[in-house]
């Protein structure tokens, strides 16, 4: 009853205030919003909380593109087929493998477009799981053979924030790019930087290729995608319409819209108090200030598309993955790529929406949850026995956070930047008829193909 009468006090104030100023919700709600909103606005590029709301992904005009690849809906909607299409998968290196994988093979949408594993396996792999993490090599194979790579894939979410994009940066003609010109050569894979597309445009033209994808008007005509390159791309050329480049920029279009908005999270910032809870917004608090995440981690989308950082964790060889060694150039980073010295170890800064599925952090994936993720930053000690301590960001120290404190900041990891409904951006069916993402025998079955 007190409590009441104090409200409706504070409510007459509020209405005979408001007529001589503003009186606004805030005054009356929860601390701990009001000391988010400081702690984001002291720390965010123009003071403001609005710095890290998401555009809506059908708001394709404010999502980030490349001026050479304008996004239509028309280029979306042909992306989200072909990203999936197992149809494309014809230039495997054995019959086995035709016709069996996708982009979305690496990319789970169930597992935060990630792998589900620790590495990814394209051609030469067989079988699904629940969401990847039970996809092995195919027997016919060689381990030399299998289309896997040195490191994690990266998650596609929010990937129209990121610039240059790899773990090390080294695709794209632009950016942190530009005077690396002289790098861009056949043996790094990125001489399809010359062609002077953005990053994600740039690598999906080359991962095309790489993941031994074919796409030509034939297949098209067969498939029935035609009329839909020709609604994307009706100022192309006939003859340059339907190949594996203008297939690239339609995916590039696709993967620029996988933005994550029904997070608690943006739900918050777009002024729902309710729509994270308690222990969320504490662990927010935590990223923007104590634990000292925001310092990297500072983009839209809690990325950072300007700089790498060494952080010393492990590489991939060190777990017994496929096909990768202590000689792989990954290890080394954007270093590998420019091959400055004061670019070793240091590594892309990636995203941090819906990781909680993926199971699998960091490029050598060396920790399997959240909470192993965070615990590392805690103690902030290099776990890699290249990286010296002295040789990691010095952004990157011990934090000294409490448990309680720890369990807050995976929370709001875990679950406040948990878009529960990516699924919107998952086709029901591709036009081949194939399975997906996946399409041999082992994945048919697990899919409910069968
Ligand atoms: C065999 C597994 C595999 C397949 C298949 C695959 N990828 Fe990837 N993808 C990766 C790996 C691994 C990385 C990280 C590579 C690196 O940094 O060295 C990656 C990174 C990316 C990135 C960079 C993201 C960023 O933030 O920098 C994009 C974009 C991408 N993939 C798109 C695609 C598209 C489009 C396809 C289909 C044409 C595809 N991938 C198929 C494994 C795969
Ligand atoms: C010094 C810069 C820096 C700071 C500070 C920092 N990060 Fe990161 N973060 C990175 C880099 C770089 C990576 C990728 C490292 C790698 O895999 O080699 C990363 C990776 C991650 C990942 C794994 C993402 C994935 O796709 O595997 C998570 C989760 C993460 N950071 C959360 C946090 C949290 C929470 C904090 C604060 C406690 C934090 N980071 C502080 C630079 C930083």
């Amino acid at each position: 009853m007190h409590y009441s009468s104090y409200k409706r006090g504070i409510g007459l104030l509020c209405l005979f205030l408001f007529a001589i100023s503003s009186c606004t919700k805030d005054k009356l709600s929860n601390p701990t919003d009001k000391i988010l909103t400081e702690a984001i606005e002291s720390i965010a590029p123009t003071n403001n909380i609005r710095d890290f709301i998401l555009p809506y992904s059908s708001d394709l005009d404010n999502l980030p593109q490349d001026k050479n690849n304008r996004l239509t809906a028309s280029k979306v909607n042909l992306g989200k087929m072909l990203f999936f299409e197992t149809g494309l998968a014809l230039d495997a290196l054995h019959d086995l493998g035709q016709g069996t994988y996708s982009c979305a093979t690496c990319h789970v949408p169930s597992a935060g477009f990630m792998p589900g594993a620790k590495q990814g396996i394209g051609d030469g792999g067989l079988g699904y799981g629940d969401k990847g993490e039970t996809r092995t090599k195919l027997f016919n194979y060689t381990e030399e053979e299998i289309d896997v790579q040195g490191a994690r894939p990266l998650s596609l979410i929010n990937v129209a924030f990121t610039k240059n994009t790899s773990w090390n940066g080294q695709f794209g003609a632009d950016h942190n790019n530009i005077g690396t010109e002289d790098l861009w050569s056949e043996e790094t894979l990125t001489e399809v930087n010359h062609l002077g597309y953005s990053g994600v445009e740039s690598q999906n033209i080359e991962g095309i290729k790489l993941h031994r994808m074919v796409v030509n008007k034939p297949l098209m005509d067969e498939y029935g995608y035609t009329q839909w390159f020709n609604a994307a791309f009706p100022e192309v050329p006939y003859e340059e319409r339907y190949n594996e480049e203008t297939a690239a920029l339609a995916i590039s279009a696709y993967i620029r819209s996988l933005i994550p908005n029904q997070a608690p999270f943006q739900k918050w910032l777009h002024g729902n108090r309710d729509g994270m809870t308690e222990s969320q917004k504490l662990g927010a608090v935590l990223f923007f200030d104590k634990a000292k995440c925001y310092l990297c981690h500072n983009n839209t989308a809690l990325n950072n598309a300007d700089n790498f950082y060494a952080i010393g964790v492990k590489d991939l060889h060190e777990t017994d993955a496929f096909n990768t060694s202590e000689s792989d150039r990954r290890n080394l980073g954007r270093g590998g790529f420019t091959g400055k010295e004061e670019d070793l170890y240091k590594f892309k800064v990636p995203q941090l929406y819906n990781l909680k599925t993926g199971g699998f952090y960091f490029h050598g994936s060396s920790k399997n949850s959240i909470r192993e993720v965070v615990e590392y930053f805690n103690n902030g000690v290099s776990e890699n026995s290249n990286v010296s301590n002295d040789k990691t960001s010095n952004l990157f120290n011990p934090l000294n956070l409490t448990t309680d404190e720890i369990d807050h900041l995976v929370e709001f990891l875990e679950n406040g930047l948990y878009d529960p409904n990516m699924t919107r951006y998952v086709p029901e069916e591709v036009l081949s008829g194939n399975c997906f993402p996946n399409n041999d025998p082992i994945s048919r079955i697990q899919l409910g193909c069968e």
